[in-house]
C-alpha cells in the first residue's frame, strides 16, 4: 500500500445509523447510568470507543461464510473449517473452542493450579485472566518493564518483560510454585503495547531455564506481530504470517479472545501445542462449562466467521491501515497537549489522567471522571482502566492503587472513519482545557468481582 494516498482499505456496504443527543439528554443519561458508562444504552452513545472485541465490521467474505455455517453440535464441518485455520497458523497440535477468551481463561487455568499457593507471572494480566487466576485460587503477578508505566517517554515495546525481575520472582516464589508464565501480546491493560520479538525469546529462555509452562495470551496477536515487523529491524522483511508462527513456537499454550484479531463478534480459542494430558483434561471441563468440544460455546455460523477472520486479520493493508488509525487520534491528542501512552499501541489510544487530572486521587477513580466527561461532551464513551477496574487486593480487601490511571479510546477495527476519530479528538481536547473543574466519582454499589463493569457510581460534593 502507499502509504501518501492511504484511506480505509475498504468500501461500506452496509451501514448502522448511530445518533447524536443533546447534552442535557446526556446528563441525565448517565446519572441513570451510575456514572458508569458501561451502563449506558449503546443507542444513546454517538461514538463508541467502549471497546474494541466483539465491535469491529465483518467482511463480506466473513459474511458469506455465516451462511456456510453449520449447526452441528457434534463434529460440525464448521468446527473442522476452524480447526484447520488455527492449526496452521499456529502449528499446534489441539484446539478447541470457546465462547470467548474468558471461556478458554476458565477452562483451562485452573487445570495449571495443581495445588494452593501458586502463582502466574505475565508482563501485565489482562482484568479478566487476573480475575481466572484468583477464582483458581493462585495469585496474578505483573512483571513489565518500567517503561510501560513512563507514558511520555518513547519507548517502542512497552510490552516487554521485566527480564531481571521475572527472574528474581521466580526463585523468590519458588519454581515449583509458578503455574505459567503469560505472555499478553499485546499488553493491552497498558496500552495496547507489543512485546518485541527479542524480549519474547528472553523470556522463553527463562521459562526453559526454569521447566515453566508458557502461555500465550493473544487476544491482539497479529497487531503485535506488525508492530515487530515495524520496529524491530531483524523482521522488517517477514510475513505476519511468519512473526506469529515465531511466537506461537515459542509457548505451550494460547488462549485468545478471536473478539479482536479474529475479526469476529463472538469467539474464543485455546490451542495447545502438544500436552496431550493438558487437552484431555479441557476437553473434559469445556463439556459442563462452554459445551461439547467441537462448538465450546459457538454456533457453527460463528466458527466459520472467524475461520476467514483469522486470515484476514494477517494481512497487511489491514494492520497498517489499523494501527494507522490508532496513530492518527493519538497524534491529534498530542500535538493539542493532551498526554497519552506514548507511542500508541495497537487498539487504542490510552490517555494519561494521572496527569490529565493530577488533583483527583485514586480512589475517586480519575480516568473514570474523565470518561464521564468525555461522554458528557459529545457522546463519546471510552473505558477506564486503572484503579477502578483493578479492584482490591484479595488478601487485604483494600482498594487497589494502580500504576496509570487511564482512559481508553478502543478503535473497533473496519468501524469508524478518521472523520470520527476527529470529533473524538476535538471532544477529549475540550474536556481537556477544562480538567481542573473535574471532580472524582465514588461508589453508591460496588460488586464483588470486575466492580468496573456493574458497579453504580456518583460524583464527589
Ligand atoms: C489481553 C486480553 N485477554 C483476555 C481478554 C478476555 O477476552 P473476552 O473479552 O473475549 O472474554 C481480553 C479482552 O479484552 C484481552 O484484551
Amino acid at each position: 500500500m502507499d502509504k501518501k494516498y492511504m484511506a480505509e482499505p475498504y468500501r461500506i456496504k452496509m451501514v448502522e445509523s448511530i445518533r447524536q443527543t443533546t447534552k442535557e439528554e446526556r446528563i441525565k443519561l448517565l446519572k441513570d447510568a451510575g456514572y458508569n458508562p458501561f451502563s449506558l444504552r449503546s443507542e444513546d452513545v454517538y461514538i463508541d470507543l467502549l471497546t474494541d472485541s466483539g465491535t469491529g465490521a465483518m467482511s463480506q467474505e466473513q459474511w458469506a461464510a455465516l451462511m456456510r455455517g453449520d449447526e452441528a453440535y457434534a463434529g460440525s464441518r464448521s468446527f473442522y473449517r476452524l480447526e484447520k485455520v488455527v492449526k496452521a497458523i499456529t502449528g499446534y497440535k489441539y484446539f478447541i473452542p470457546a465462547h470467548q477468551g474468558r471461556g478458554a481463561e476458565q477452562i483451562v487455568l485452573p487445570q495449571l493450579v495443581t495445588k494452593k499457593g501458586m502463582y502466574f507471572i505475565s508482563n501485565m494480566h489482562f482484568d479478566t485472566t487476573r480475575a481466572h487466576v484468583e477464582l483458581a485460587g493462585a495469585r496474578a503477578i505483573d512483571c513489565v518493564v518500567d517503561e510501560c508505566f513512563n507514558t511520555q517517554e518513547y519507548h517502542p515495546f512497552k510490552g516487554n518483560f521485566d527480564l531481571l525481575r521475572l527472574e528474581q520472582i521466580i526463585q523468590e516464589k519458588g519454581k515449583d510454585n509458578i503455574a505459567g508464565i503469560i505472555m499478553t501480546i499485546t499488553n493491552n491493560s497498558a496500552g495496547g503495547q507489543p512485546v518485541s520479538m527479542e524480549n519474547l525469546h528472553a523470556t522463553k529462555a527463562i521459562a526453559d531455564k526454569y521447566g515453566l509452562t508458557v502461555i500465550i495470551d493473544g487476544a491482539r496477536y497479529a497487531e503485535n506481530a506488525f508492530f515487530v515487523k515495524q520496529r524491530e529491524a531483524a523482521y522488517a522483511n517477514k510475513s505476519i504470517r511468519a512473526i506469529a508462527k515465531e511466537v506461537f513456537d515459542m509457548a505451550d499454550v494460547f488462549l485468545m479472545s478471536a473478539k479482536k484479531d479474529g475479526l469476529a463478534n463472538m469467539g474464543g480459542i485455546i490451542a495447545i501445542k502438544e500436552d496431550e494430558a493438558l487437552f484431555q483434561l479441557c476437553r473434559t471441563y469445556i463439556v459442563p462449562m462452554e459445551g461439547f468440544p467441537t462448538y465450546g460455546g459457538m454456533s457453527g455460523r460463528d466458527m466459520d466467521a472467524l475461520a476467514v477472520g483469522l486470515e484476514e486479520a494477517l494481512e497487511e493493508d489491514y494492520l497498517l491501515h489499523r494501527l494507522d488509525q490508532v496513530r492518527y487520534l493519538g497524534d491529534r491528542l498530542r500535538d493539542a497537549g493532551v498526554p497519552i501512552q506514548y507511542p500508541t499501541g495497537g487498539h487504542a489510544v490510552f490517555v494519561d489522567c494521572k496527569v490529565f487530572a493530577p488533583h483527583i486521587p485514586f480512589d475517586q477513580f480519575p480516568a473514570q471522571a474523565v470518561v464521564n466527561e468525555v461522554y458528557l461532551e459529545a457522546g463519546v464513551r471510552p473505558v477506564e482502566i486503572g484503579s477502578f477496574l483493578l479492584g482490591r487486593d484479595p488478601d487485604t480487601n483494600e482498594n487497589i492503587e494502580s500504576p496509570l490511571e487511564l482512559m481508553r479510546l478502543t478503535i473497533p477495527r473496519r468501524t469508524y472513519t478518521y472523520n470520527h476519530l476527529d470529533v473524538v479528538a476535538d471532544a477529549v481536547i475540550a474536556v481537556y482545557k477544562r480538567r481542573h473543574d473535574l471532580k472524582g466519582v465514588e461508589f453508591e454499589y460496588e460488586p464483588p468481582v470486575l466492580r468496573h463493569f456493574t458497579a453504580r457510581l456518583k460524583p464527589v460534593k
